[in-house]
C-alpha cells in the first residue's frame, strides 16, 4: 500500500466513526508514525509503506477510530510554539487558550516593577504557566491544581521546556496552597466551566478522555468564576488583573458574576471565530 493510498483507505475508516476531519486526522497520523512533517507526505505518496508500518499504522487508526484525542496518540500538542506531551491526565491544550497566553504575557511585560509574579490557577499541562515563563523570563510563575496526576504532567513539561526551578507548582485546591502573604500582578485561568449536566453531550474525545475535572463547572458552568471573584482579590497586588478564559455563551453572566462582586471589566476578547473568550478585570479602586 502507498502513502496516498494509506492516507484514502484511513481517511475513509474515519470518517465512517465520525472523525472529523477524517482526511486531516489520517494524515497526522501517518506523519507522527513515519516521523516526518505532514506536509511532505505530499512529496512520498507513492511511497510504499513496510508490512510493519502498516501494521502500526492500523492500529494507530483504529485507536483513533474508538474516538481517542489526536493529541493523545500522537503525545503532544503545539501551545504557542512550545511542545506540551498531552495524556488522560489533563486537559489538551486548546488553540483559544493560546489567545489567554498572549494577553496574560503582554500585561505581565508591561508590569512597572520587576520581576513581575503570575499565578495559574488550575494549570493542567502547565502550558499556561510554561508559556508565561518562556515569555517574560523574569517573571516568577506559581502553578496551581488540585489534581496530583496534572502537576505531575505539568512539572514534567516544564523540566522538558528547561524551565526547573522557573515556576513553582502547589498542589491542592484554589488559593488554598498560597502563602497568606502571596501577592501576585496577574492571575491567570482557563478554569473547568462546562455546566455539569452538559458533559454527557460533549464529543467522545472530550467527554471519555478530558478529566472530568478539568471540565466540570458546576450547575450552570460557573463555580470557579465565583470562586475567582470572591476570592482573588486577596492574592493581587493593588495594580493586579485577573484574566480568564470561559465558554460560549459565558461573557455576560461571567461579568456580572464579577461586577457583583466589585470587579471593573477592563475587555471581553474575541477568538478568531469572532466569540467572546477572555475577560479581563480588576479590583474596583473602591473596593
Ligand atoms: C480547564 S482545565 C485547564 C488546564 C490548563 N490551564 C489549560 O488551559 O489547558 C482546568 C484545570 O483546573 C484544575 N482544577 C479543577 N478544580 C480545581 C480546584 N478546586 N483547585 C485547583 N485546580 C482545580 C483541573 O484539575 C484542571 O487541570
Amino acid at each position: 500500500m502507498t502513502v496516498l493510498e494509506a492516507i484514502q483507505k484511513s481517511a475513509g475508516f474515519l470518517a465512517q466513526k465520525g472523525v472529523e476531519p477524517p482526511r486531516l486526522n489520517a494524515e497526522s497520523l501517518l506523519a507522527h508514525l513515519l516521523k516526518m512533517p505532514r506536509m511532505k507526505l505530499y512529496l512520498n505518496f507513492d511511497r510504499v509503506l513496510t508490512v510493519p508500518e502498516t501494521d502500526a499504522l492500523r492500529e494507530l487508526v483504529k485507536r483513533r477510530g474508538r474516538r481517542e484525542p489526536l493529541q493523545h496518540i500522537t503525545g503532544s500538542v503545539s501551545f504557542c510554539g512550545h511542545e506540551i506531551s498531552v495524556s488522560r491526565q489533563a486537559l489538551v491544550p486548546r488553540p483559544e487558550t493560546e489567545l489567554l497566553a498572549e494577553a496574560a504575557w503582554q500585561f505581565l511585560a508591561t508590569c512597572g516593577h520587576q520581576p513581575a509574579a503570575a499565578l495559574d490557577f488550575g494549570t493542567g499541562t502547565g502550558c499556561l504557566a510554561i508559556a508565561l515563563a518562556i515569555k517574560c523570563p523574569d517573571a516568577r510563575i506559581t502553578a496551581i491544581d488540585l489534581s496530583t496526576d496534572a502537576l505531575a504532567l505539568a512539572q514534567q513539561n516544564a523540566l522538558h521546556s528547561q524551565l526547573a526551578g522557573r515556576i513553582d507548582f502547589l498542589l491542592g485546591d484554589g488559593f488554598a496552597p498560597l502563602a497568606t502573604a502571596a501577592r501576585f500582578d496577574l492571575i491567570v485561568s482557563n478554569p473547568p466551566y462546562i455546566p455539569s449536566a452538559e458533559i454527557e453531550t460533549l464529543q467522545p474525545e472530550v467527554r471519555d478522555f478530558d478529566p472530568r475535572a478539568a471540565l466540570d463547572g458546576g450547575a450552570d458552568g460557573l463555580d470557579f468564576y465565583r470562586r475567582l471573584a470572591a476570592e482573588a482579590r486577596l492574592f493581587l497586588k493593588p495594580d493586579g488583573k485577573v484574566m480568564v478564559e470561559f465558554g460560549d455563551g459565558q461573557a455576560g453572566p461571567i461579568k456580572e458574576i464579577f461586577e457583583s462582586e466589585k470587579w471593573v471589566v477592563e475587555k471581553v476578547q474575541a477568538d478568531y471565530s469572532q466569540r467572546a473568550r477572555i475577560l479581563i478585570t480588576k479590583p474596583s479602586p473602591a473596593s
